[in-house]
C-alpha cells in the first residue's frame, strides 16, 4: 500500500490538527481510548518501587498524566516530532498541576536524547506506526532501559475474528475517513490513519520486531476484540 504521507513528515499532520486532535480521539474511538491507556498503566513493571517513565510520541500527553496516576512514578519525560502537540500538552499538564513531574520534550523517537539505562520505563501509544524505523525506534528504548525495565506499546491491530474485521475495515476504509475529515477539517490526516493501521505489522509480526530490538520474550494482549494490542518487553 502505497501511502498518502510519507512517515517521516507525519508531524506536520500532527501539528496541523493538535488543537482538535483530544475530541477527535475521543468521538472516533467513542471514548475507548481512556480504556485503552489504564491498561497501559496496568501493565508498568512492579518490580520497582519508584519508576522514571520516558513516554515516546506522547502528543498531547495523555499517557504521560495517566501513568502519573501510579504513585510509583517520580519523573516522566514526553518526547514528540511535533511542536503543536507538545505545546497542547503542556497546557494540560500545567492545568493538572504536574509540571514539576512531566516534562515534554520535541525530539524523534529513532534517536532518543537521554543516556542509556535511564528508565525503569518507556511507553508509547498509537505512535510507532508513525516511526519510519521501527526496530530502530525499539532499539533505542531498549538502550535508554535499565536492567529489568520494560517498553510498553499501543497500537492499533486488525481482529482475528473474520466477523469483527469485517466490520472494523469497513469503519477504518469508510467511516473514519470522513468524520475524520469533519472534525478536523484535514482532508487527508485520517485516510493516512487508516491506510497506516492497515499496513502496520501486529500480535507475532510486532513481536518479532520487538526481539531484533533485543528485547527476549515479549508478550502482547487483545483489546477491545482485537482492534488494538498492548505489547510489552522486558530489558533482561
Ligand atoms: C496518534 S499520535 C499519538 C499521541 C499520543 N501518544 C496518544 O496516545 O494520544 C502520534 C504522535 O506521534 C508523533 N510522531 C510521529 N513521528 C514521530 C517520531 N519519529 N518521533 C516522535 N514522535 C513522533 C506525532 O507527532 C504524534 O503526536
Amino acid at each position: 500500500m502505497t501511502l498518502s504521507h510519507s512517515k517521516s513528515e507525519s508531524f506536520r499532520i500532527f501539528d496541523a490538527i493538535s488543537d482538535r486532535y483530544d475530541l477527535i480521539n475521543t468521538v472516533l474511538s467513542g471514548g475507548l481510548h481512556y480504556i485503552w491507556r489504564k491498561a497501559l498503566r496496568s501493565a508498568l513493571p512492579q518490580r520497582f518501587d519508584s519508576l522514571r517513565v520516558l513516554d515516546l510520541a506522547t502528543g498531547t500527553a495523555d499517557v504521560a498524566l495517566e501513568v502519573c496516576k501510579d504513585e510509583r512514578v517520580q519523573s516522566v519525560r514526553g518526547l514528540d516530532m511535533s511542536k503543536g502537540m507538545i505545546a497542547y500538552g503542556e497546557r494540560k499538564v500545567e492545568k493538572k498541576g504536574l509540571s514539576s513531574k512531566i516534562e515534554l520534550l520535541v525530539g524523534d523517537a529513532q534517536h532518543i536524547p537521554f543516556a542509556d539505562e535511564s528508565f525503569e520505563a518507556t511507553t508509547m501509544s498509537f505512535g510507532i506506526r508513525n516511526v519510519p524505523d521501527v526496530v530502530a525506534c525499539l532499539r533505542e528504548s531498549h538502550r535508554v532501559l535499565r536492567s529489568g525495565g520494560r517498553c510498553l506499546v499501543l497500537e492499533f491491530a486488525l481482529p482475528r475474528s473474520r466477523i469483527i474485521r469485517s466490520f472494523h475495515l469497513f469503519y477504518l476504509r469508510n467511516v473514519l475517513p470522513l468524520l475524520g475529515r469533519w472534525l478536523s477539517g484535514h482532508q487527508t490526516a485520517y485516510t493516512y490513519l487508516n491506510e497506516t493501521i492497515e499496513e502496520f505489522p501486529y500480535g507475532e509480526d510486532f513481536l518479532a520486531l520487538m526481539r531484533r530490538a533485543g528485547f527476549k520474550q515479549p508478550q502482547f494482549k487483545s483489546l477491545t476484540g482485537g482492534i488494538v494490542h498492548l505489547y510489552w518487553g522486558d530489558k533482561t
